[in-house]
């Protein structure tokens, strides 16, 4: 008998609670490996608040999260009993995943290769070299290897964001998350950086993309979550979400996104 390999990523009742505010509501999903999964929901409704609690910078109010088989912050007890993971092992397992937020966050001290060397050394302890033939390598990939001597000032903000990209999957992560990444770009930039993102997701790289880029979500993804009030109310293949998905929500989402677009 064969096993599948573990999900990449799996929620179990993940909720989180700003006093009174739930801004996440008991979400329940996998992200199979080599899966691109667009997030999209209007304003509010928690897309960042997950990428947070699944990064741990923020601490879920209950729920379970595993990443590629492997518990985040708690795990359950063969007892049943949950047990709080200590700091130190949550830290080794947060570079698993790799984050690339909606405001740009290299070091602007740094070169752009810099900036991907450092957290390789720091965090996985790689020698100098490794590091630096890593970086190289994956600045190449995303076409801004010609930059790396450069500090993120010198550079355009579809540069850096490749460059933000380049330093997160230099970690090898399990998963990469994208919070809105074209959000602060404009038009030519935004396409630049939707190109970058479908070459990572015809070369395999799991994916869980905040985006309301619905052409992407539409041609890119492979299956699209709607999020409304910290709930996830649809996930389906993209097409049949933006097109048919009958909740109400979706419906009026992309029934006004779209008809902007006509
Ligand atoms: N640090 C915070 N303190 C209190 N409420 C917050 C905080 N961050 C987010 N919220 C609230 O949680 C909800 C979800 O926010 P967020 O995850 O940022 O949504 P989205 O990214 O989908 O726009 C919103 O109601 C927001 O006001
Ligand atoms: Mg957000």
């Amino acid at each position: 008998m064969t096993h599948d390999p573990p999900p990449a990523l799996r929620v179990q009742g993940l909720t989180l609670r700003y006093g009174s505010v739930r801004a996440l509501d008991e979400l329940y999903f996998d992200v199979a490996p080599g899966e691109v999964v667009a997030l999209v929901g209007p304003s509010g409704c928690g897309k960042t608040s997950l990428l947070r609690c699944l990064t741990w910078l923020q601490q879920p109010t209950g729920g379970l999260i595993e990443i590629a088989g492997a518990p985040l912050g708690q795990e359950r007890l063969p007892s049943g009993a949950i047990r709080r993971q200590s700091r130190r092992h949550i830290d080794r397992l947060r570079h698993r995943i790799g984050l690339v937020f909606q405001s740009l966050n290299l070091w602007p001290h740094l070169t752009a290769r810099e900036n991907v060397e450092l957290p390789q050394r720091v965090v996985l302890g790689r020698s100098r070299t490794d590091a630096r033939v890593r970086a190289d390598a994956i600045l190449d990939r995303l076409r801004v290897l010609e930059l790396a001597e450069k500090v993120p000032g010198q550079l355009s903000g579809g540069q850096k964001q490749r460059v933000a990209i380049a330093r997160a999957l230099a970690m090898d992560p399990a998963l990469m998350l994208f919070d809105e990444p074209t959000s602060s770009l404009d038009a030519e930039l935004i396409q630049e950086v939707l190109s970058v993102l479908r070459g990572l997701a015809e070369s395999g790289t799991t994916m869980l993309v905040v985006t309301h880029e619905i052409g992407f979500a539409r041609h890119v993804a492979h299956r699209l979550l709607f999020m409304d009030q910290g709930r996830i109310v649809a996930d389906g293949p993209p097409a049949q979400v933006i097109d048919h998905d009958p909740h109400p929500r979706v419906r009026e989402f992309f029934d006004t996104v779209l008809a902007f677009r006509a």
